[in-house]
């Protein structure tokens, strides 16, 4: 069956088309309108700009997804939309977008949780995945471990206890003058920089404790950067991206370690937008194939925020018949009960 996947949780609008069926998981287009370049201008986003410039898109961008999967309305199964986590004024244009579209034309309606979309973009990307398995979720909100037991039961184990790893990503990418994201260009920086050249704290807590703390790593950054500037010495931008990153790529690796020897899975999905991030990649493909487990993560142009994988994650709930109605609201939090 052919799903219409929606997300505008954040800063890309998108609509996708995926093909889902016994043994079939195909994405037939996905569209993504990025607001990147608007936001860039603030450092950050901006809510009331992101809502405004989804409202824009919206429309133009799932007839797009339509006519490039070379399907019509009447061909749709379902749409799916992410209902939670994130900028409410953002959501709520999807949610109204897909509930509008799916009543007018008496289609089944998925409210899908942003978190459980990331994971569904690796059933994309590995056709032979299934649960059970470890999920870990590294995005510009949330940096936490899921113990999956099916396609649409997640608990949560342990994780962040403030920051996500993005944010601290993209914080210390704008401090040391980079593009806002910071992240993908902290990545590439970090290669040219030697990652023991600053001792910074690490973010993983207490020995037993699957959580981790990015604000300390972040405080003492700043805290260089300050100190190096007041000395009237010069800063090497690089030195600091390898640091930052390698203190970050390795706490969530020791992390990720002592989750899958707590848990016995045997299967790893790394999602979210920061499981682009190569040396976080390299890291636990590392750790994975030293303690003989199974890694699988989306290809790089699904980690991002996208429709197709809101699509996989909405068609998974279709099967289990847990279908929205008109009365569907959007959430900024977690814990929202569709
Ligand atoms: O999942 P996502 O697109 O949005 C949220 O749900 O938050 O994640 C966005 C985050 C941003 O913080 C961005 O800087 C980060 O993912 N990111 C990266 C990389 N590419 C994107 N962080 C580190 N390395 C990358 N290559
Ligand atoms: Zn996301």
């Amino acid at each position: 069956m052919y799903i219409l996947g929606m997300e505008s949780s954040c800063d890309e609008t998108s609509a996708a088309v995926v093909e889902m069926g016994e043994g079939v998981r195909a994405i037939r287009s996905n569209i993504v309108a990025s607001q990147i370049e608007t936001h860039r201008l603030y450092g950050g986003v901006v809510p009331e700009i992101a809502s405004r410039a989804h409202i824009e898109a919206i429309s133009r961008i799932t007839y797009q997804a339509l006519e490039e999967a070379g399907i019509t309305v009447a061909d749709l199964g379902a749409v799916a939309v992410t209902a939670f986590p994130g900028l409410i004024g953002a959501l709520l244009v999807g949610v109204n977008f897909a509930k509008s579209l799916a009543f007018s034309r008496k289609l089944p309606l998925v409210a899908v949780n942003h978190i459980h979309g990331h994971v569904a973009a690796a059933y994309l990307s590995h056709p032979d995945l299934e649960p059970p398995f470890l999920a870990l979720v590294v995005s510009g909100g949330h940096t936490s471990f899921y113990r999956v037991t099916d396609y649409t039961e997640f608990c949560e184990i342990g994780g962040t206890r403030d920051d996500a790893a993005g944010e601290a990503f993209d914080k210390i990418g704008r401090v040391i003058g980079l593009p806002y994201p910071g992240g993908a260009a902290l990545d590439k920086l970090a290669y040219e920089g030697d990652p023991k050249a600053i001792a910074l704290p690490s973010p993983a807590l207490g020995k037993d404790t699957l959580d981790l703390s990015f604000s300390g790593i972040k405080t003492a950054t700043l805290n260089y950067l300050n100190g190096m500037t007041q000395k009237g010495q010069e800063v090497n931008r690089a030195d600091v991206a390898a640091s930052y990153t390698y203190r970050i790529v390795q706490a969530i690796t020791q992390k990720a370690e002592l989750a899958l020897k707590e848990t016995g899975m045997k299967t790893l999905v790394l999602a979210g937008g920061v499981a682009a991030n190569s040396h976080l990649r390299a890291s636990l493909e590392g750790l994975c194939r030293r303690l003989g487990v199974k890694l699988c993560m989306p290809d790089r142009s699904l980690c991002g925020d996208n429709g197709a994988m809101i699509a996989a994650a909405g068609y998974f709930r279709y099967l289990r018949r847990e279908f929205a109605d008109t009365s569907l609201n959007a959430s900024a939090n977690d814990d929202y009960n569709v």
